[in-house]
């Protein structure tokens, strides 16, 4: 149905305690990116809160593939929220409630080539959160409140750290380079653990471009080479500026661009006869 017709009980809890999970996946050519992994990482989330899958596999993928072949466009985003349905407000799980089940398609546009070849700003913030951030949960008050503080700084994002040590961004994962070597946050509790995230790690141990995931320090960020962001929506984009201070010559690094030439590739070529193939 169209977007404005689509309407939500007030008692949902999605709506009451932001009681739910969700997923964002990306379209090119009209398949769905990554699929099987969108659905362990929506089956981790259900399970972080103790919320049953309404559906198999198959059936995501039928639903999905049903809400693109409905929408215009080759290339699309689908946002798949999952809540714990409506029921007299009572923070206690209710029983015998079904959940709700929002699927909602937009069109995709790569972003702009300026921000890739000019590079895009951050800035630091102390990550506040709840310690359940590999939980995609659409709760996301405390997300809400630190992009807004990198907005008003006229800023992009904003990059955490939490005890002196990078987690990742309002929206998006981090990572920093330094000599060479591609630096990660490890996947904890501590962030979301983002497709995009594996998908670069893949790439460059592909290419056997030197990765250490493990605990970032803030020095390291401070020092860092180069800094990227990275997310379904935004793909990977190089942090020219943080805190107002340049990163390294304040210029898209020379390993960025050629990470984001293995992610185009991988984008346009690898996952499309992958996906035919299964
Ligand atoms: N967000 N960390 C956070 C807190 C995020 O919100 C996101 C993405 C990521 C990157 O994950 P992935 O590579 O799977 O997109 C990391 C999406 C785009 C959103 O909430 O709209």
């Amino acid at each position: 149905m169209p977007l404005e017709e689509a309407t939500v009980p007030v008692l949902d809890r999605g709506f009451i305690f932001g009681d739910g999970v969700y997923e964002v996946i990306p379209v090119y050519s009209r398949r769905l990116f990554r699929l099987a992994e969108h659905l362990r990482r929506l089956q981790n989330s259900l399970d972080g809160i103790g919320l049953q899958n309404p559906h198999t596999a198959a059936e995501w993928g039928a639903l999905l593939q049903q809400l693109v072949d409905q929408n215009e466009g080759e290339d699309q985003y689908l946002y798949l929220h999952i809540t714990r349905g409506v029921a007299k407000r009572d923070h206690a799980f209710p029983k015998g409630v079904a959940p709700t089940v929002f699927l909602m398609s937009s069109p995709l546009t790569p972003p702009a080539p300026e921000l890739k070849a000019g590079g895009v700003t951050a800035i630091t913030a102390q990550d506040n959160r709840w310690l359940r951030c590999d939980i995609k949960a659409i709760s996301l008050l405390p997300n809400v409140l630190l992009r807004q503080q990198a907005v008003v700084a006229g800023t992009m994002e904003a990059v955490l750290l939490r005890d002196g040590f990078l987690t990742e961004g309002s929206a998006s994962n981090i990572f920093v380079v330094q000599n060479g070597v591609i630096l990660a946050p490890p996947k904890n509790n501590l962030m979301l653990p983002g497709i995009t995230y594996d998908l670069i790690l893949e790439l460059a141990a592909a290419e056997q471009i030197p990765c250490k995931v493990g605990p970032v320090p803030e020095a390291a960020l401070r020092s860092a080479d180069e800094i990227w962001l990275t997310s379904s929506t935004r793909e990977i984009l190089p942090i020219t500026v943080l805190d107002g201070q340049p990163v390294g010559n304040g210029q898209p690094g020379p390993l960025f661009k050629r990470m984001d030439a293995l992610y185009q590739h991988y984008k346009t070529t690898v996952m499309r006869s992958a996906e035919v193939k299964s």
